[in-house]
């Protein structure tokens, strides 16, 4: 502030006593406090006090008081102003913008000053004390506190007593003249005087006089400070048709309009009328009186009423409105338009803070900026906005219409037409140097491309600019078109909304006038709310577009969907939104680009995958079906005849013919099992009730909800529901229809199902959602078909069943109860089953049966007619490193097209230890471009995984992998998995020494079937049969469930060796020689949610062996497990539940017992983190490495980040290595000295080299989730960048943007990013929803714990913004977070995995209950 400080040294200097409240005023009096020697008696009143009394109370020769203005102080002020008016006193108010409350002081008090500026609020601080002394009245004198920081001229502090003490000046002007005065008082319009005024009033002498009085104390100070004092400035034209009185602060009174002259009073009391009329010259048609007042309760002004009672009885009319800020000269124009064409309303010119006005400057919305940013990274330096808000301030609102734009890319479009002509014109010069010549030439050439044309264009002017050429007149045009050098995108940027309603005038517009011009359409419509628009527009795909759209050179059109409903709408919400268009198939993905047709190329091109693939698959169907008709023309009818009739039809057939039979033998009814299931759990039960069912004599058909129509259910008997409860209550995938179908028959009231019987066997969690206020989501999709059933007219022949994962046995034990009552209800519980029961397929069968791992996936993959595997082979494809998905963003839209999900497949390499060359880099680089998504990921195993690989490029990039080199045998599937390394970057020798180990062991433990070669190599066995295949490790059963090893060398854990199920933690001798290793079993991460058997465990140590038993000790441990694990349970399968039931000593005995020696004692080691080391080291063989981030491992190009192209150019000339990490990051290892430069070289040029970045993003990691992975119930990949987005700022905002601090998201409880050893951690529920853990150890050494069972993100934010600010400021030296959250009490420590429930929900007063 700089007029504050002015004001208060000017009311220091020159008051007796200095009132003042507010504290910007206290500091300034604390700086000056004893300057001079004797300063005046400083009172300071509380805000809020009552200080117009204090006022009274101190006066004295000058009482200064000086305060910032509000409401509540001006009306105390008034209270007292009757009393105040006749002392020497000044009110020095600062105002921020508005003058609502200081001018209700106007009319009270006889001198009101008004300031612009902070000199002016100086300069007139001196002059109001003057007056005030000499006149012995009150002076209200008003300036600006804050906007203006131009610095202020002062007076010397020795002037100011003997100006303000001095004799008044002689040369007072007289009172009744309105003319020119040596102040400038009145000085008439544009500096002319003004003696022509054909209107005259009348003053009333007192004013008059203090007017004298003022101009008089005015022209004193001038006198002293060398600058005009004028009362009423004004400026313009002589003649001026309009006048405006611009009461406030306004750069428009600077502006040169014709006809038009501004008036800025300095002095707004006394204001006589005859100088209100000496300023209102006869040409003058209107008055305008505008006022810096934003909350003015009457209907006029005083100020208003003034000047219209001075102009009285003219012809003149006169205008109000409020003085908004950021006032433009062309909202002047339009304000006089207005005025011009008659309007009457109050105007308003500028914005007014606080509201929306027409003329702001229009902000871009924050998710919409977005694609600006798109487009900026895209066009670098060519890109520009036709419309951008940024022209408001210059060109007014009406910039950002579309009819505005378009007239600027026309008149911009023409001047470079000109700007070419002009150059073609001037290479004809005979006088040109061959320089200019060339750089001309040269700039013809090359004038479309962006960078080169600006850069020529630069040197063309340069050299243009040249006194030589003054007097060429095409130079000079050259010149005058010099901004149209640079080749620019033209983008016209707007919201669906425009291209509606100017329908003809704004998009058809622009694309009839065939001119280069590239638009972009926002459809911010959510999907959710689309019934409001109109759901049958087309829309189009972006990033590829807008490359296509800039090429083409014509108007090209982007359709951008970007759905939210306000700017505040999560990111999360955004993309939820997004997805459920894509679902719906409301956002059909699709581009056209008419150049490729002259090209004689496609010009339609589809970006869907979903609609590409619903078009493959019904041209593959038709081919199929035309070619079964015509070899067999009898099935022709029974082809095309509809499908579903077809088949209900014969199941009746069975249905009867079986009823017929069960009537005849036993006196018991058909019976249809439906069951809707999302995991499997439901499904499992209702297949186990069928054949039970069916061991008891009934005929008993098995369906989903979804795949029988609800109509059918008509003619049905007796029903028998099971549903399992997905989401918050809602029904699993596989029953929506069938729910809906429900709820609206429910809704019209009818009896449909007279003579239907059932009953309905519930499942769920009646802890998935703890709060009590979700109690009724508990079996609510259960609940509510029992009790809408009965409302439709159906019999409950057995109650309502209610499975729930909290029971002693999880859903069993309700189930337990209620069958024997179906039974019953059917009239078969008495039969005696003497059959067994047929066994449910599970995948012990199904590798039993596989034979060593083939199924039947050779005959799978030769399938066209579906892009999915059989069942049972997607389970064994895993043993391959496949797992067969689909994509979930479109799941609900194929169902409801009755189409397969649209399956694909994703593919895991197995590369033991992480490390590949730059040839095997570039190779899976090729092969996710031409196979899958083309993108890759580095996972939590330090591998690549690829997806969105069809089924018909399954086979060719297996091969393709296996020819780099590589393989993808059990990188997935009950056996050992991808074994993990330490990077280890300074430690050469032994990184060189842990890495051949760690080959060895998965070499060690690798399945020996041939199944793989044959499936997906072709090679046979030379012998044929004869030659039998043989696991000696695993046998034909494999392992239980998955098993996982890692290789860790102190002091690092970034494998997190605690999280597999067996880790290798390396022992060093005293010469950094590798002795061996800590053996350290049972760690893993899967979780059930809502399943206590379930639980993470972090892995034990049992003792040391050495570098060659190493994969013998591997061995025997898996060799325990296969023989004793679980595995009749899956959940229960894994190596930590077989230890904690075996007894850790008692598994260490039987591995021992096989080794046939003890291991040694465990050796100290000590580790300092579980996160990589990111930048660059060297190594002890002088190699240099590089540590790069690589946000959750996903190699990809985006805006910014074009990391897969930017690797792949540094694999072509890399000559070291690649180390993949198991926290997903990527190191470029090995460089030598001869290379560095240009391994940085190339880091830099595609920003590889960043790691600006806070402690928390480098130290988080999150899983895939949505879309591909199959399990996902949140988002996770795609979601916690955006978190940590927001999170940031509060780490920042507590200053530890440096501190590491590990937070994992996963998207559902199998935490394969291993959020159960963060810091702090995320693991989905449902969509948008998590249960938050804290209280990991920071080099995965401790469990964390759930803290709270399910926070959405708002939820999030609240909870970690204090609780990272305290830990800011009370944690100890080196404290790590999760040990912090421990230590201030919010959770307990997890000491063993079996107790990790113990406990959970927060400690003390941060319990969720709490
Ligand atoms: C994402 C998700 C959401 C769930 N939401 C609920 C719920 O709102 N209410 C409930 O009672 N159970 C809920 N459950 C528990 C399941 O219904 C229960 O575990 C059931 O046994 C799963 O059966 P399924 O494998 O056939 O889908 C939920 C489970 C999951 C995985
Ligand atoms: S943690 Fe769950 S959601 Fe994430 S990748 Fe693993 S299985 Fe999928």
């Amino acid at each position: 502030m700089v007029a504050v400080p002015a004001v208060a040294r000017i009311g220091y200097l020159s008051s007796d006593v200095l009132v003042y409240s507010s504290p910007a005023f206290s500091e300034a009096y604390a700086s000056l406090a004893g300057f001079p020697s004797q300063g005046p008696k400083l009172v300071s009143v509380p805000q809020g006090a009552d200080v117009g009394s204090t006022i009274v109370r101190n006066a004295s020769n000058l009482t200064s008081f000086t305060a910032i203005a509000t409401s509540q102080l001006v009306n105390r002020l008034i209270l007292h102003l009757a009393d105040i008016s006749s002392q020497s006193v000044v009110l020095h108010l600062a105002v921020e913008n508005d003058l609502s409350d200081v001018l209700l002081l106007r009319s009270a008090v006889p001198f009101f000053i008004l300031s612009q500026t902070s000199q002016d609020a100086h300069d007139n601080a001196l002059l109001a004390s003057r007056l005030a002394r000499l006149e012995k009245k009150a002076v209200v004198h008003v300036f600006y506190a804050s906007q203006d920081t131009t610095p202020v001229d002062p007076v010397a502090d020795d002037k100011v007593l003997p100006f303000l003490l001095s004799k008044k000046n002689p040369h007072s002007p007289s009172p009744t003249n309105g003319q020119a005065t040596p102040l400038g008082g009145v000085n008439g319009v544009n500096g002319h005087a003004n003696g022509e005024a054909t209107i005259g009033p009348i003053d009333d002498p007192t004013s008059a006089q203090l007017f004298k009085a003022y101009e008089a104390a005015a022209l004193d100070t001038v006198a002293l400070v060398r600058r005009p004092r004028r009362a009423l400035a004004s400026r313009g034209v002589a003649e001026a048709q309009t006048v405006v009185f611009l009461v406030g602060r306004s750069d428009i009174a600077t502006a040169e309009i014709d006809g038009v002259s501004f008036v800025t009073p300095s002095l707004l009391s006394p204001l006589p009328p005859s100088k209100l009329v000496s300023l209102v010259p006869a040409s003058a048609k209107n008055v305008i009186v505008l006022e810096q007042v934003y909350r003015w309760s009457t209907k006029w002004t005083p100020l208003y009423l003034d000047v219209v009672s001075a102009v009285q009885g003219s012809n003149v009319g006169v205008h109000d409105g409020i003085l908004g800020e950021n006032v433009s000269q062309p909202q002047v124009l339009q304000l006089l338009q207005k005025v011009e064409a008659g309007e009457s309303s109050r105007f308003q010119l500028g914005v007014v803070p606080g509201t929306s006005s027409t003329t702001s400057i229009p902000v871009v919305p924050k998710h919409e900026a977005a694609y600006t940013k798109i487009l900026q990274h895209l066009f670098p330096d060519r890109f520009e906005v036709a419309n951008s808000p940024d022209l408001v301030a210059t060109q007014g609102d009406i910039a950002t219409t579309p009819e505005f734009a378009l007239g600027r890319v026309r008149g911009q479009l023409e001047a470079r037409q000109q700007l070419i002509s002009s150059v073609q014109d001037l290479l004809q010069d005979p006088s040109l140097s061959v320089e200019l010549h060339s750089l001309l030439g040269k700039w013809v050439l090359v004038k479309d491309d962006g960078s080169k044309s600006r850069q020529l264009g630069k040197e063309i002017v340069s050299q243009l600019e040249q006194d030589s050429f003054s007097d060429n007149f095409t130079v000079q045009q050259v010149l005058s078109l010099r901004d149209r050098f640079p080749a620019v995108s033209r983008w016209i940027i707007g919201s669906d909304a425009w291209s509606y309603d100017l329908g003809a005038s704004g998009l058809h517009h622009a694309i009839a006038s065939q001119l280069d011009v590239n638009i972009l359409i926002i459809d911010t419509l959510p999907y959710s709310s689309r019934n409001s628009g109109d759901p049958h527009r087309r829309k189009q795909d972006v990033l590829q577009s807008l490359v296509e759209a800039d090429r083409f050179k014509g108007p090209s059109v982007v359709l951008a969907y970007l759905p939210y409903s306000s700017e505040a709408s999560p990111a999360l919400e955004v993309l939820k939104e997004t997805k459920l268009a894509v679902d719906a198939g409301y956002w059909p993905l699709y581009r056209w680009d008419p150049s490729k047709d002259a090209k004689g190329q496609e010009p339609f091109s589809l970006d869907s995958d979903a609609i590409k693939n619903d078009l493959r698959q019904f041209l593959d169907r038709q081919n199929h079906l035309s070619q079964l008709t015509r070899s067999t023309p009898a099935l022709a009818a029974e082809v095309v005849s509809n499908l579903g009739d077809t088949i209900r039809e014969a199941r009746k057939k069975r249905a009867q013919a079986s009823y017929n039979d069960l009537v005849s033998a036993l006196d018991a009814p058909p019976l249809l099992v439906l069951y809707a299931s999302d995991g499997g759990a439901a499904e499992k039960k209702s297949k186990r009730l069928a054949n039970r069912a069916k061991a008891r004599g009934l005929s008993t058909t098995i369906a989903t909800f979804d795949a029988f129509t609800f109509e059918a259910l008509k003619d049905e008997e007796h029903v028998v529901f099971v549903t399992s409860t997905a989401g918050q209550g809602e029904p699993p995938q596989n029953g929506r229809n069938f729910f809906k179908a429900l709820n609206a028959a429910a809704l019209r009231g009818e009896t449909l199902f007279p003579n239907l019987k059932y009953s309905i066997y519930a499942m769920g969690d009646s802890h998935y959602w703890p709060r009590p206020e979700d109690a009724h989501y508990y079996n609510k999709p259960g609940k509510e078909l029992d009790a809408k059933l009965e409302r439709l007219g159906a019999e409950r022949v057995a109650d309502l069943g209610l499975g729930d994962d909290q029971d002693a046995d999880g859903s069993e034990t309700g189930y337990k109860i209620w069958e024997p009552k179906v039974w019953k209800a059917l009239g078969v519980d008495s039969v005696e089953v003497t059959e067994a029961e047929p066994e449910p397929i599970t995948n012990e069968h199904i590798k039993a049966a596989s034979g060593y791992l083939r199924g039947t996936i050779a005959e799978g993959l030769e399938d066209t007619s579906t892009g999915a595997l059989a069942p049972s082979d997607t389970q064994l494809t895993k043993f391959h490193g496949i797992y067969q998905q689909d994509d979930r963003d479109i799941r609900d839209e194929r169902q409801a097209q009755g189409v397969e999900p649209a399956y694909s497949f994703m593919i895991r390499v197995r590369m033991p230890g992480g490390v590949c060359t730059p040839q095997q880099w570039l190779e899976m680089d090729q092969i996710s471009d031409e196979h899958g998504n083309g993108t890759f990921k580095i996972t939590t195993r330090a591998t690549f995984q690829f997806h969105g690989i069809i089924k018909r490029h399954l086979k060719p990039a297996m091969q393709d992998i296996n020819r780099a080199l590589l393989d993808t045998l059990a990188a997935c599937g009950d056996v050992n998995r991808n074994v993990i390394t330490s990077s280890i970057p300074s430690l050469s020798t032994l990184h060189a020494q842990v890495y051949e180990f760690s080959k060895e062991v998965s070499a060690h433990l690798l399945p020996r079937t041939t199944a793989y070669h044959e499936i997906w190599l072709d090679k046979k066995l030379i012998a044929g049969d004869a030659l039998k295949d043989f696991e000696p490790i695993y046998g034909e059963f494999y392992l239980p469930r998955k098993f996982k090893i890692a290789v860790a060398v102190p002091p690092t854990n970034d494998v997190d060796v605690f999280a597999n199920d067996l880790g290798f933690i390396a022992i060093v001798g005293p010469n950094g020689e590798l002795k061996g290793f800590n053996v350290s079993i049972g760690g893993g991460m899967g979780v059930t949610h809502g399943n206590k058997k379930t639980y993470p465990r972090a892995g034990s140590v049992i003792g040391f062996c050495t570098v060659e038993q190493g994969k013998y000790v591997a061995e025997k441990i898996v060799l325990v497990q296969r023989d004793h694990g679980n595995r009749v349970d899956r959940k229960n399968a894994r190596l930590k539940y077989t230890i904690d039931r075996m007894g850790l000593d008692n598994y260490k005995a039987e591995v021992e017992k096989l080794l046939g020696y003890t291991l040694q004692p465990a050796r100290p080691y000590t580790f300092d983190r579980n996160i990589d080391d990111f930048g660059w080291h060297t190594g002890q063989d002088g190699r240099h490495h590089f540590m790069m981030f690589v946000e959750n491992g996903r190699i990809q190009d985006e805006p910014g980040r074009d990391f897969k192209s930017g690797l792949k150019e540094l694999a072509r000339v890399h000559q070291g290595t690649f180390r993949l990490t198991a926290n997903q990051h990527l190191m470029i290892s090995d460089v030598p000295e001869s290379e560095l430069q240009t391994v940085k070289d190339i880091l830099r040029k595609y920003k590889m080299d960043n790691l600006d970045f806070s402690g928390l993003r480098l130290s988080s990691s999150a899983c895939v989730a949505f879309p591909t992975c199959g399990l996902a119930m949140a988002e996770s990949e795609r979601y916690l960048p955006i978190l940590i987005d927001k999170v940031e700022k509060v780490v920042e905002g507590a200053g530890l943007r440096h501190d590491s601090i590990v937070m994992r998201m996963t998207g559902c409880p199998n935490g394969c990013a291993r959020p159960y050893l963060a810091e702090v951690a995320f693991v989905g529920k449902a969509p948008g929803s998590y249960a938050m853990l804290l209280g990991g150890g920071y080099y995965g050494q401790r469990l964390n714990k759930i803290y709270r069972e399910s926070v959405t993100e708002p939820e999030i934010l609240a909870i970690l913004t204090p609780m990272i600010k305290r830990y800011a400021l009370e944690r100890k030296e080196g404290e790590r977070f999760g040990d912090w959250t421990i230590r201030a009490g919010y959770i307990a420590p997890t000491t063993e995995g079996r107790l990790w429930y113990d406990r959970l929900g927060g400690e003390g007063e941060w319990r969720e209950s709490a």
